[in-house]
């Protein structure tokens, strides 16, 4: 598909008023998107498990209205949020071309995360995923004879990476691919798509304990981060090793080889990092008791020989990854042994899941 397939035909009637919501997850990547070109496209592919546990619920509302400026205001938690406006503002901005209906309403969008709002857990993938679905609801209504799902879902995907670019892969679950790569055949920049690979028992209900190191604002926007990839010293050999691990990934999936799982996602973690601290300028965003805890699930691979590994977002927390079958034993160790490098001892327990739901 390309851009001007997800331009609207003429709608049928534009109703009045109506609401709709939406429930929408993070999710985490096990390839890494760092460093993105033209209009929010990615500079290689990645790979994300979908959570289940954190997500975004947003509600909608719309009244029609006349008027050619865009008009909304954003609720979190009941309270007005005007920071959220100017990211909405350029999100409808960019977004207006496929929804031509945007400025013929005021819309009351209200949201709220099921993960703490200080937690430092990126709120833009499941927040803008929601948004665009909600969205997306609304034409499907003024579309004669609705929308197919597999559209939909594309559409949806698309609109939500124009607003975040993680966020075109929280649209389905439990794994979804985002970037043009040679080995998936449907995979795109425009949108997310769900893996359709072979997938080992291995990786069924896959866990990921988000650990909350460090709950303070973000050191670093990721619009920032992203432009530092512009004239990076290391970038194209970035680029190109995402894509060669996502290819040693599909393999792993398929084989459930835990051993080379951790090798591939541990070094993408660690990448995504040193891209940071050799950007100019150069930036660390994690923190010492990051650094403890990555050196614990060492040692307790070490002695017990779990297939436990660690991933990380643009951020200190640590994402403790591990199979299903080993969820007693590791949430045994995370209380004793990783809580305490948490703060005020949190951490969010989530496992993989299958995407967003219309509530
Ligand atoms: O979606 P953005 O623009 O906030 O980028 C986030 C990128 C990472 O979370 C750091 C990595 C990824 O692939 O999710």
């Amino acid at each position: 598909m390309i851009e001007q397939d997800f331009i609207p035909k003429p709608y049928k009637e534009l109703p009045n008023n109506g609401a709709v919501s939406y429930q929408s997850p993070s999710n985490i990547a096990l390839v890494k998107y760092w460093g993105k070109h033209g209009e929010q496209l990615p500079e290689n592919a990645s790979i994300s498990f979908t959570l289940s546990n954190c997500n975004t619920q947003t509600e909608l509302s719309f009244e029609a209205k006349s008027g050619t400026e865009f008009e909304f205001e954003v609720y979190l938690d009941g309270n007005k949020e005007i920071g959220f406006e100017p990211k909405i503002r350029s999100f409808f901005e960019r977004v207006e071309q496929y929804l031509p209906f945007l400025r013929k309403y005021m819309f009351v969008i209200k949201t709220s995360n099921s993960f703490p709002h200080s937690s430092g857990i990126a709120s833009s993938a499941s927040g803008m995923s929601a948004l665009a679905l909600c969205l997306l609801e609304m034409e499907r209504s003024m579309t004669e004879g609705g929308l197919a799902d597999d559209y939909f879902n594309k559409k949806a995907s698309f609109l939500a990476r124009l607003g975040s670019g993680s966020a075109s892969r929280s649209i389905e679950g439990p794994l979804v691919v985002w970037g043009n790569h040679p080995d998936i055949a449907e995979s795109t920049n425009l949108y997310g798509v769900n893996f359709d690979g072979a997938v080992h028992e291995n990786f069924t209900n896959y866990q990921d304990t988000i650990l909350l190191v460090d709950k303070g604002e973000k050191q670093v926007s990721s619009t920032v981060g992203h432009n530092l990839m512009h004239n990076h010293p290391y970038a194209q050999q970035r680029f190109s090793t995402a894509n060669e691990n996502l290819s040693k990934l599909i393999a792993i999936l398929e084989n459930g080889d835990l051993s080379s799982f951790i090798e591939v996602v541990e070094s993408e973690a660690l990448q995504l990092h040193a891209m940071m601290m050799s950007s100019m300028p150069y930036f660390i965003l994690m923190k010492p008791n990051t650094l403890e805890i990555i050196n614990r699930i060492w040692a307790y691979r070490k002695t017990t020989k779990s297939k436990v590994c660690f991933t990380l977002d643009a951020g200190a927390n640590v994402h403790v990854l591990y199979p299903n079958s080993e969820k007693d034993a590791v949430l045994t160790f995370i209380e004793s042994e990783l809580a305490p490098f948490c703060k005020n001892g949190e951490f969010i327990s989530d496992q993989a899941g299958f995407g967003a739901i219309k509530l």
